[in-house]
């Protein structure tokens, strides 16, 4: 079966268009998802623990797999969770959901960045909570405007549970948080008990240097949930990844239902994920990663500044799967996609990222999935379809 098909019981979420470049999937380089390290993994986790492989795990998930990436994050990030900081999950999608499930209650106040990741409003609405957007800019969150919804919130007699926030690489902007307004925001939400819950999903797929810090490592204890995840830089079929955050969260995800009853989450993968990342075969696939973004991002945006008017313009991002376009004031994103789409390119409306009404002139590209060649093209595509617009 040709694994991209869409069969009547499909097999994948992508479901490609032939004939399209189609940049609103924020999927990875499947050519370089890692199958045969993969294999070798899998058959050595077998080895090592036998059927211990294949009985219920740990609630906190694998001892092994957490040391290693205790002693990577350290290494990596200059602060290494303590033995009751950190835990497994199912990938950044579930673990949202589990904090959003065991650590709020009905009718709490969620604060939003906006734009953001759409699937995580998606997540987040699947509880009932109340959702305020913040806004965010050029340089990411605007801590400013959050500092006057908290007291705004408070003048109402109200105060909101937690942030959710992608301070790194953010989808669907590529923006990083800077580094002033990471202090303000870490003091602020020390000041006001606010929880950040940082999704820092894109974290190691850096093409410019090293990453900004995260806000959990240069934060005092319980301030910040940091969500990292296996799903960009190994593969987002292990549904695997990792809380880091104090020991009352995590006992809290540790002690629920959930992990109690399913002994963990993805026992057996966790495993093979383990003596994939012992090998050495996890650093020189993101290493590899990053070389294939690196080259694919700088196609798609050497499209862009050839084919787009002078009227647009868009973000340079460092790291993560995408970029943002500012079409001219005006120019509505939703109504140029049909006719981007008859062209032969696609991308997600801007509108789509917002939990208020605004983005119109703006859209998401991801040049994640797409070999140098089609991004450039894409750019071309969509420099005509802009400059011929309204025409
Ligand atoms: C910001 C962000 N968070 C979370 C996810 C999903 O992460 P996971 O596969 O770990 O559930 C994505 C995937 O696109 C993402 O862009």
């Amino acid at each position: 079966m040709n694994p991209t098909s869409t069969p009547a019981r499909p097999t994948l979420q992508i479901a490609l268009t032939p004939g399209t470049i189609d940049l609103a999937w924020g999927h990875p380089a499947a050519e370089f998802l890692p199958v045969a390290a993969m294999q070798r993994a899998s058959t050595a986790a077998l080895q090592r623990y036998g059927a211990a492989a294949l009985t219920y795990g740990h609630p906190a998930g694998p001892g092994p797999l957490l040391d290693w990436l205790c002693q990577r994050i350290g290494q990596r990030e200059g602060r290494t969770p303590g033995l009751h900081e950190i835990m497994i999950t199912g990938g950044n999608s579930l673990g949202l959901d589990q904090l959003l499930t065991l650590c709020t209650v009905p009718g709490d106040i969620v604060l939003v960045e906006s734009p953001t990741y759409h699937l995580a409003v998606r997540i987040l609405r699947d509880h009932p909570l109340t959702l305020v957007p913040v806004p965010a800019d050029g340089d990411g969150l605007q801590v400013e405007a959050l500092a006057e919804t908290l007291a705004e919130l408070r003048r109402e007699g109200k105060r909101a549970r937690l942030l959710y926030t992608v301070p790194t690489f953010h989808n669907p902007t590529g923006i990083s948080l800077s580094a002033a307004r990471r202090q303000t925001l870490i003091a602020l939400a020390e000041r006001e008990g606010l929880l950040i819950v940082e999704d820092d999903v894109y974290r190691e797929l850096a093409y410019d240097g090293p990453p900004p810090p995260s806000l959990w490592s240069q934060a005092p204890l319980g301030v910040v949930a940091r969500l990292g995840s296996f799903s960009k830089s190994l593969a987002p079929g292990v549904r695997l990844g990792w809380l880091t955050a104090s020991p009352s969260i995590i006992r809290r995800l540790t002690d629920g239902g959930l992990l109690d009853s399913g002994g963990g989450i993805n026992h057996f993968t966790a495993l093979i994920v383990t003596l994939l990342c012992e090998s050495g075969d996890y650093d020189a696939g993101v290493a590899q990663f990053c070389n294939t973004y690196r080259a694919r991002r700088d196609a798609l945006l050497g499209g862009l500044a050839q084919a787009l008017p002078p009227t647009c313009s868009w973000y340079r991002p460092s790291g993560g799967f995408f970029t943002w376009v500012i079409l001219p004031t005006g120019m509505n994103s939703r109504a140029l996609l049909p006719q981007a789409e008859a062209a032969g390119v696609s991308f997600i409306p801007g509108p789509k990222f917002y939990l208020e009404p605004r983005g119109e002139n703006t859209l998401r590209l991801a040049f994640s999935y797409y070999p140098p060649a089609s991004l450039a093209e894409a750019g071309q595509i969509l420099g005509n379809v802009i400059r011929n617009f309204g025409r």
